[in-house]
């Protein structure tokens, strides 16, 4: 179609051409909510004809060339400013004015409002269903080392013994929040803005709740204004998606630097080697997943940003929006199967993790812990460990401070240390034994037996709960899955109904 024959079906011949025609036009982008438009086409014309607003006649004519448009895809869409456009365009096209009829009682503003819910809610259950298969993958993977201990950090330095299975399950309890925050945006999603028109109603006796049940909505966007205007779902979601992100990339961040320390190998399959030294093996899907949270905080930034002052009611910025949210969460569910299966298939070096358990002296809490239970204040009990620490530091004196640092502190060391700063001897408060296994990483990691502590007794419990969790988590994403599914059920046979 040349510039100046542009008069399309839909707009005449006013404002259909001109130099910033592609400009305005997000036909291409549209590809991703072209399915969502033709159930909300198919929803609408229902309702129209039962309502009386068209007749039965009417509506099969449309419902039928709307079935041609889905055959011929997306593809074959005449050009247009949109795809709301340019499948009214195809329709008419087919069956002539009749075709018109579609747009009764609408506008594209809640329709487009629609079309980006009814796909993004398919999205965010994507999301969901990822989210659950890494937290699967972290529960399975710490129920095999729920006794295997491993150093754990803060600020990067050895801190205290724990476990893999506990270390794994903080990873398990985030995702749950995750999740249930994707839960909680679905919510707001799953809820219909058509019949809100342009965002003044219509005169038309429209049934927006018939609408929604046949769109598999869970409601409607009461106020026609904020029904056509609104974005924050976008928001909501895109944030939530972030959040997820955020999570993956600690873990992701953990898994480079323990394969770099050796204490997991990543499998295979999720490691990348170089192309120029042919001994290297690179945690770099990690480093992907990692940056994943980059791609998901840019399109909430643009979101919000985008967003931010818009007037009521509708503005072509919206046009914008909602690819943000869209590429955002392709990007998580991508990061967050990936990351699901690296988990799932890395081997944790137990030998490796056992030895690195005890660097730094990283058992000296525990012994502090065993001074105070013996009747000590804690911080005296702290002063002695502390002074421990340090002399064992000075016997490696000439070695370098950090190596120094990690030479561990036995009990001699303990007992001498608690001579300087108690008046009785240490034998007085605990046993020789009771230190020594206090300095021991396994024990260490068994008397720490708190709710949610990583005494193996502890995280099996844990792992039960965290199961069963996740069976619940399942279970409502099927509710959701089968509710989706029921409505288009419904919507089928209404349309059959009429062609
Ligand atoms: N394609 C537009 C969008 O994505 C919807 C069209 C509404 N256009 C308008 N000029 N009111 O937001």
């Amino acid at each position: 179609m040349t510039e100046e024959s542009t008069g399309d079906v839909v707009r005449g011949e006013r404002f259909s051409g001109g130099p910033a025609r592609g400009f305005l036009s997000s036909l291409a982008g549209d590809e991703r909510i072209f399915d969502a438009d033709l159930a909300v086409d198919r929803a609408h014309v229902v309702m129209l004809a039962e309502q009386g607003v068209i007749d039965d006649d009417e509506a099969g004519e449309i419902l039928g060339a709307l079935d041609a448009v889905e055959q011929a895809g997306h593809g074959a869409l005449p050009d247009g400013e949109d795809v709301h456009e340019a499948i009214e365009a195809a329709v008419i096209d087919s069956i002539g004015a009749v075709g018109g009829k579609m747009h009764t009682a609408r506008s594209r503003n809640d329709e487009v409002a629609t079309c980006i819910r009814y796909r993004l809610r398919e999205d965010v259950l994507a999301l969901v269903e990822t989210a659950l298969e890494l937290r699967s993958a972290l529960v399975d993977v710490a129920a095999e080392h729920t006794e295997t201990v491993m150093p754990g950090y803060t600020h990067l330095q050895p801190a205290q013994p724990t476990t893999v299975a506990h270390y794994l399950l903080s990873y398990a309890s985030a995702l749950e929040r995750d999740t249930e925050r994707l839960f909680d945006a679905y919510e707001r999603v799953n809820q219909s803005p058509l019949g809100a028109a342009a965002f003044a109603g219509t005169p038309f006796p429209v049934d927006r709740d018939r609408v929604a049940t046949l769109l598999g909505f869970d409601g409607v966007i009461e106020n026609s204004t904020d029904a056509s205007a609104t974005r924050d779902f976008l928001i909501e979601t895109t944030g939530a998606a972030a959040t997820l992100a955020t999570t993956l990339s600690g873990l992701a961040e953990d898994l480079i630097v323990f394969s770099n320390k050796g204490l997991v190998a990543l499998s295979d399959a999720y490691s990348s080697t170089s192309s120029i030294m042919p001994q290297k093996k690179n945690p770099d899907t990690m480093e992907l997943v990692r940056a994943s949270a980059g791609d998901a905080s840019a399109g909430l930034n643009g979101l919000l940003t985008i967003l931010k002052g818009l007037p009521r009611a509708y503005n072509r910025d919206l046009q914008r929006a909602h690819p943000k949210a869209f590429e955002a969460v392709d990007a998580v569910t991508e990061a967050t199967e990936v990351a699901a299966g690296a988990v799932a298939t890395a081997e944790w070096q137990e030998a490796a993790l056992e030895a690195a358990a005890d660097e730094g002296f990283s058992t000296a809490t525990g012994v502090a812990d065993l001074l105070a239970m013996a009747g000590l204040p804690f911080r005296t009990a702290h002063e002695i460990v502390a002074l421990a620490a340090r002399r064992a530091a000075e016997r490696t004196s000439g070695e370098a401070a950090s190596q120094a640092s990690e030479q561990g502190a036995d009990y001699e060391a303990v007992a001498a240390a608690a001579a300087e700063v108690l008046d009785d001897p240490l034998e007085e408060y605990v046993s020789p034994e009771a230190v020594e296994e206090a300095l021991d990483p396994v024990h260490s990691v068994a008397m720490r037996d708190s709710f949610g502590g990583p005494a193996p007794d502890s995280t099996e419990a844990a792992i039960v709960r965290a199961r069963s969790r996740l069976v619940e988590a399942r279970n409502d994403l099927d509710a959701y899955t089968d509710a989706i599914g029921a409505a288009n059920d419904l919507l089928e046979d209404e349309v059959t109904a009429y062609v």
